[in-house]
């Protein structure tokens, strides 16, 4: 069993118990973050605990933590679970709610204190840096249906399950969307990348995508390795018709696409740009 963390202390994740009451039960009332670590270390730590902190102010719910009180939960809870998993390639994932009130009522209550729970949960290991050894997604493809607080990590993530279950349905791993102009917004649970004639393309940040650490990572990292990135609008014609589609996300980190909508992407199989892309990320994700 692992080890969960709950309002302050360590525990079993199965003696871990929240009132049904609780707004994050009951409305989605609250912010999330999942935050890699590979042997111990993490990525994007400090862009993770200041997404959070921006979400919280944005939902009116206090941080209950500074930053350095996140970073000992997280290194607690990566050295209290790393005996039970097999890898060192865990997941932490973190959650505030709004806490449980007396009464249903949907204005936000005065005097709750929030909930506050983390668990450890093992990640996908390191993507290899060659494209024979690397695992090429397929995704679908539909109008983005959820609402129009995208950039807010809230934990009201119904949109996202329906969206995602699509692409399940269809046996593929993700589903990536685009808003009503056509214009390609993100994936159900990652930030969308593509590349043409060797320039990498992703949306800029607005209401419609969660501003990915995986994402800013990312573009920060094929900058420095040389690479042509630029944030800007491209279309679902665009997008079939790239040379490259990339998925980032924190469990995913750069992972390469080869099928969108049962539409092959460049050649059907893993890109050359792919291979430079990710190594920048790798020689980069642990200094952001
Ligand atoms: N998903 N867009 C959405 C809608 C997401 O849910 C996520 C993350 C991302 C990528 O963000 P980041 O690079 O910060 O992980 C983009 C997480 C991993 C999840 O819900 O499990």
């Amino acid at each position: 069993m692992t080890i969960a963390f709950l309002n302050g202390e360590f525990m079993p994740l199965a003696e871990a118990k929240i009132s049904p009451m609780d707004r994050g039960f009951l409305f989605g009332d609250g912010i999330y973050e999942v935050v890699p670590t590979y042997d111990g270390a993490p990525v994007g730590f400090k862009g993770h605990t200041a997404r959070m902190s921006d979400g919280l102010s944005a939902i009116n719910i206090d941080n209950p933590y500074t930053p350095e009180q996140w970073r000992e939960i997280l290194d607690t809870l990566v050295s209290k679970n790393s005996t039970h998993f097999s890898t060192g390639n865990i997941g932490i994932y973190f959650h505030v709610s709004r806490g449980a009130d007396v009464k249903r009522y949907h204005a936000y209550p005065t005097g709750v204190t929030p909930t506050v729970f983390g668990f450890a949960f093992e990640i996908a290991p390191p993507q290899p840096t060659n494209k024979q050894s690397a695992k090429a997604l397929k995704v679908a493809l539909e109008e983005d249906k959820r609402w129009q607080r995208c950039h807010i990590k809230s934990t009201s993530l119904l949109g996202n399950v329906m969206h995602f279950q699509a692409g399940a349905d269809a046996g593929v791993n993700e589903t990536i969307l685009f808003n009503s102009e056509g214009m390609i917004t993100e994936a159900s649970a990652c930030n969308v990348f593509m590349v043409k004639d060797n320039v990498i393309t992703t949306p800029p940040l607005n209401h419609q995508l969660l501003p990915g650490i995986t994402r800013a990572i990312a573009i920060t990292a094929f900058k420095n390795a040389g690479l042509d990135v630029k944030e800007d609008w491209f279309s679902k014609e665009d997008l079939l018709n790239a040379d490259e589609v990339w998925l980032t996300s924190s469990s995913k980190e750069v992972a390469a696409v080869t099928e969108v909508n049962g539409k092959q992407i460049g050649e059907g199989i893993i890109g050359p740009v792919w291979e430079k892309a990710i190594r920048a990320y790798h020689a980069y994700k642990f200094d952001a």
